[in-house]
């Protein structure tokens, strides 16, 4: 086990820093710069096929499902069909509704989740398309869903998943590329969001080099019982996320927040002891996040802001968490990064055992 560890003290450690080397090699094959698309040969749906959807419902579980929305959003952002996501786990027990003109997406890292694989038998069942962003090759999912994309995040040990989150958020911009390049995704916005992703491996790596900063902010949020983790519209998933895996493996309470609600509610809970995780892009929102923030720090909440080089932050915040910009449209892949390094950081100085979180296992095949 210490020789697969390479030197890294846990998996989740390990696994946070390959994700530049693996999203490189996901990324391999798969842009078409000629007409700047995806090549999703496995999806095994012909241009004309992908374009007869007018719908995309994404199916996952735990952070798959978090993942799901940002890919809703992508899709919406890049393809103009309107997307959204569910836990696999509600949908299958609701009777829902198939529709033929309706593209399933499911999406699991280990391809055995025994909820999203009897969610895509009950899309079949009733006659709908179901494709797959699966990890696992060779899984159940994977050998049952109508086509897909592998996500090449190669093995994940620790039960806290992140690089094949991050795989799977790659999967969705490929996915969102593909069915926006057979509607009205022009040719140059195609290009555009190739080399956004080309960029991406790069970035990353730029991300984990702050991991001093990251360390530090993440052993001043681990003393507190609570925390908020709060970003709007593509950040609203990214903070979600955060949350889950905060509390997967430090076992504080971390509650994901649209930053919008907050004042419809829970800052009446802000104190000094309960500090926020805050995501603020450089989007069209950022006046209004960086205000919400304020009133955090009103209220003697710390505030550690994950954003972008330029945003003005003045005393909205605690600390300061840089990303580099990508695209807009995939930035929420880049912000999610820090979030991963905050809640391992966390883990450590509590002490816990964060490869092997308590009450979790790293598949869950039972219903
Ligand atoms: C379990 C794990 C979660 C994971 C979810 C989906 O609940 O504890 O961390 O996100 O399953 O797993 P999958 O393998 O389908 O991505």
């Amino acid at each position: 086990e210490e020789l697969e560890l390479g030197g890294h003290a846990h998996f989740m450690h390990k696994e946070i820093h390959e994700q530049p080397e693996s999203v490189e090699r996901m990324l391999t094959g798969r842009l078409d710069d000629r007409f700047g698309t995806a090549k999703l040969g496995g999806l095994n749906l012909d241009p004309r096929e992908l374009r007869r959807f007018t719908r995309v419902k994404i199916l996952g579980c735990g952070s798959a499902y978090y993942v799901g929305q940002l890919g809703a959003s992508m899709i919406e952002d890049l393809a103009r069909i309107p997307a959204d996501a569910e836990p696999a786990s509600e949908f299958r027990y609701r009777n829902p509704i198939i529709e033929p003109s309706t593209l399933y997406v499911v999406v699991s890292q280990s391809g055995e989740t025994a909820d999203t694989l009897f969610a895509v038998r009950e899309v079949q069942r009733k006659g709908g398309t179901v494709v797959g962003l699966v990890n696992a090759v060779g899984s159940s999912i994977a050998r049952e869903v109508d086509g897909g994309v592998y996500l090449h995040a190669g093995p994940e040990v620790a039960v806290a998943s992140t690089k094949a989150l991050t795989h799977m958020s790659i999967g969705f911009a490929l996915l969102a590329l593909a069915l926006g390049r057979v509607r009205d995704l022009s040719h140059a916005d195609g290009k555009r969001i190739i080399a956004g992703l080309r960029a991406v491996p790069g970035q990353i790596a730029q991300i984990l080099a702050g991991e001093e900063e990251l360390a530090l902010a993440a052993k001043e949020l681990a003393p507190a019982p609570s925390l908020f983790f709060i970003g709007r519209v593509r950040g609203y998933p990214v903070a979600r996320e955060g949350a889950q895996k905060f509390k997967e493996i430090t076992y504080r309470h971390a509650e994901a927040y649209p930053t919008s609600e907050l004042k419809h509610g829970p800052l009446a809970l802000i104190s000094p002891e309960l500090p926020t995780v805050a995501v603020i892009p450089d989007d069209d929102l950022v006046e209004r996040n960086v205000t919400a923030a304020q009133e955090i720090r009103a209220r003697g909440g710390a505030v550690v802001a994950i954003t972008h080089p330029g945003v003005e932050l003045g005393d909205a915040a605690t600390r300061r968490i840089e990303v580099p910009r990508n695209e807009v449209e995939l930035d929420p892949i880049l912000l999610t990064i820090p979030t991963q390094l905050l809640g391992y950081h966390a883990a450590v100085a509590l002490g816990e055992d964060v490869d092997r979180p308590r009450n979790l296992a790293k598949s869950v095949t039972v219903e």
